[in-house]
């Protein structure tokens, strides 16, 4: 028996959560695992009942399951709220922080039934399948901020961007390990020819090679990175990189499956595993029953795969939404001539039947 901690959060989050739940019945009925759900109030909506986006109600029942998955918060609504309040400095960061999640595992896959709603060529991008691995709680997010006022009356903003060799060589062996179980090919994405937080990244990472002789390891500066993954996407597997690089490449990289509504994440490091889509909180299209469930619900099946070591749980999963995807069902995000365009409950609901 396994418990999740359910935070909807804000704009088309509850939506998309309550997709997966569905799924999530789905597997109960099929495989006959046992799983209890709660919800706790997290950002925007947080803030508004509470006065708090992360209220220390929520973080202890996060840290008393057995994983967590997100929705999405965020929303013009807060955006103006002081930067401490805001759902995303206020709760997305400390979240992820509390729950020690420092590698952040987002798989750009695409289904082949999608690879012509790709803004790419389908040869370019057909049969893609690149594993980016993110550090999650350091880097330029998590360091020192201020401002301050210059004797000319001109203001300063600074952001700094530190990284120390533990927490380096943490999240590489994460990339290491995945490498090994993959294809066996490791890229690290730095800028080493600029940044020295970049030079001693490089530095670590090689360190390690030595320990992982199956695995062939691979250096790239970032904007190289980024042309590539635009020209020959294909040549990449397991890419690992810090935490903004990442926030960027992962975004990029999850284009070239179709739609960011696609793509799932986990971050893992700590005692209990968080879940999320990719994608953002979208408050234009909330409440229309418009948003994809299938990144929410893909995010499911990484819970079942890396925190309840169910992997084949996790594949029926997969395996439902590429049928439904294959049979021509399409969320609006998605949505080509000649298919069947459904709202984000009928696409949860018949992923759920295909289970
Ligand atoms: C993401 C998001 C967040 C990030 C924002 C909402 C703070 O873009 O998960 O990629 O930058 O990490
Ligand atoms: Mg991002």
């Amino acid at each position: 028996m396994y418990t999740i901690t359910l935070l909807p959060g804000d704009g088309i989050g509850p939506e998309v959560v309550a997709g997966a739940v569905h799924v999530l019945q789905a597997v109960q009925e099929r495989t006959g695992t046992r799983f209890i759900t709660r919800e706790a109030l997290f950002g925007g909506c947080a803030y508004d009942e509470t006065g708090n986006p992360f209220p220390e109600e929520t973080l202890k029942l996060c840290l008393d399951g057995d994983a967590v998955l997100l929705g999405a918060v965020g929303g013009p609504k807060w955006d103006t709220l002081p930067v401490e309040k805001r759902p995303e400095i206020g709760a997305l960061l400390p979240l992820r922080k509390q729950l020690g999640a420092f590698a952040n595992l987002r798989p750009s896959l695409i289904f082949s039934a999608l690879a012509d709603a790709s803004t790419l060529k389908r040869e370019v991008v057909d049969g893609l399948d690149i594993m980016v691995v993110r550090e999650l709680t350091g880097g330029i997010y998590f360091g020192p901020k201020h401002r301050e006022t210059l004797p000319d009356g001109s203001v300063k903003a600074v952001d700094i961007l530190e990284y120390s060799t533990g927490e380096i060589e943490r999240v590489a062996r994460v990339a290491f390990d995945l490498a090994r179980k993959r294809s066996g090919k490791l890229t690290s994405v730095d800028k080493a020819n600029v940044l020295e937080s970049s030079r001693l990244w490089r530095e670590v990472v090689s360190g390690l090679a030595g320990e992982y002789p199956d695995v062939e390891l691979n250096h790239i500066l970032v904007d190289n990175c980024a042309m590539q993954l635009v020209r020959y996407p294909k040549q990449f597997d397991v890419m690992l990189t810090e935490n903004m690089f990442g926030d960027i490449l992962s975004d990029q990289a999850s284009q070239l499956t179709g739609s960011i509504g696609m793509l799932p994440s986990a971050s893992l490091g700590g005692k209990v595993g968080l879940y999320e889509p990719i994608h953002g909180s979208a408050p234009d299209i909330a409440g229309q029953n418009l948003a994809n469930p299938i990144a929410t619900i893909l995010s499911l099946a990484m819970m079942l795969r890396y925190s309840f070591d169910l992997p084949e749980a996790a594949a029926l999963v997969e395996q439902a939404v590429s049928s439904v995807l294959e049979e021509g069902y399409r969320t609006s995000d998605i949505m080509q001539p000649g298919m069947r365009q459904v709202g984000t409950g009928e696409m949860a609901e018949l992923i759920g039947v295909r289970l």
